[in-house]
């Protein structure tokens, strides 16, 4: 064979093999045409072997083209190899009839309740203030719900229209508020001592707007030597403005509650208003949110504590009350009847 004879031959074979791989039909017709122009035995391998008896020099001329005729059949192939890749993709994926461009299911993500937001905003705030947390049980005696607490025998307090009593025996009734924790914790522990008691009570009322026969308390409650008024006022002050903001501003007015004295009822500007007088505060510019004082020294006796050695002080708070200001709820079934529709946006 002449070199001119093999140029001829290479173009031959080009035009041969490009318009077969143009007209293959499948993949494994691709297959076929490498192994036949491309393999041990192929035409272009066959060609190739012609060349050992060219002279140098036209080795020279004859081996780029040959190794170019070798690249151009080997994309030719490779090219027409994934565009049957791909059609069978296409094919396998209508038949399964899943639609890939359709958008995903959406992942229902829940997140706590409110009132549990709400609750742990306060309890985290009172743990910086250096409170403990204490629990105490919901079913609970007389002793340490009412006696303990120097709630006297007939006091209005202990009034079925108030109380649960369970299975309407006595002495065991649903706690009416955390303050049976204080008993429990001061029978147990000695000053000085540092608490707060979240948890639910419950009272015999009907569910309206502003009531709730179950609801949540928080209770706090600080015993050491030289506990004064003054301190209350001060950790609520610092309580209220890490819930509220820096701006909050507590006041206090007396009140009545057998086991504090003196005993106070606390008062935060309205935060809605501040304190200008709202429909949420009811035009008076404050919203009443504790109550609390100083702990009875009937009471530090009652559980064991020196009262002339100790002095505390205790409030407790609604946390349905709190939650309500925090999220500007209106009523409080809201908390309870768990509308999604509702939830989603806390
Ligand atoms: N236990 C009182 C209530 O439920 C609140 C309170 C707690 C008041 C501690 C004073 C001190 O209304």
């Amino acid at each position: 064979m002449t070199i001119t004879e093999f140029k001829t031959a290479c173009e031959t074979l080009q035009q041969e093999y490009q318009t077969k791989i143009s007209a293959a039909q499948s993949a494994s017709e691709v297959e076929d045409l490498r192994v036949a122009s491309l393999g041990r035995k192929g035409a272009l391998t066959d060609l190739l072997k012609s060349l050992k008896d060219f002279s140098i020099e036209d080795k020279k001329t004859a081996g780029p083209l040959g190794n170019a005729l070798k690249a151009a059949l080997t994309a030719a192939l490779d090219e027409k190899q994934s565009f049957f890749a791909t059609k069978e993709l296409n094919e396998e994926l209508n038949k399964t009839e899943i639609d890939l461009t359709l958008p995903g299911e959406p992942v229902a993500c829940g997140h706590r309740h409110p009132l549990s937001v709400a609750q742990d905003r306060m309890t985290e705030i009172l743990s910086q203030l250096g409170f403990e947390w204490a629990e105490g049980p919901w079913v609970e005696d007389e002793k340490h719900n009412f006696d303990l607490l120097n709630i006297p025998l007939h006091h209005p307090a202990r009034d079925a229209q108030d109380t649960f009593f369970v299975d309407g025996k006595m002495p065991l009734v649903l706690r009416t508020h955390t303050s049976n924790v204080q008993s429990r914790y001061m029978e147990k522990h000695k000053p000085p001592l540092r608490i707060m008691a979240p948890g639910r009570v419950f009272r015999n009322d009907s569910l309206d707007a502003t009531h709730s026969p179950v609801f949540h308390q928080i209770e706090g409650l600080y015993v050491d030597k030289n506990v004064s008024m003054a301190d209350l006022k001060s950790d609520l002050t610092a309580f209220m403005k890490g819930l509220f903001g820096d701006k909050a501003e507590i006041r206090f007015r007396p009140s009545f509650f057998p086991f504090t004295e003196p005993s106070v009822e606390v008062d935060v500007k309205c935060v809605f208003c501040q304190g200008k007088g709202c429909n949420v505060c009811k035009g008076s510019g404050w919203i009443e949110m504790l109550g609390a004082g100083v702990v009875h020294p009937n009471v530090l006796k009652n559980c064991g504590i020196d009262p002339e050695q100790f002095s505390g002080y205790a409030f407790g708070m609604g946390v349905e009350r709190l939650a309500m200001m925090m999220l500007n709820i209106k009523d409080i079934r809201t908390f309870y009847e768990n509308d999604l529709r509702i939830l989603k946006q806390f």
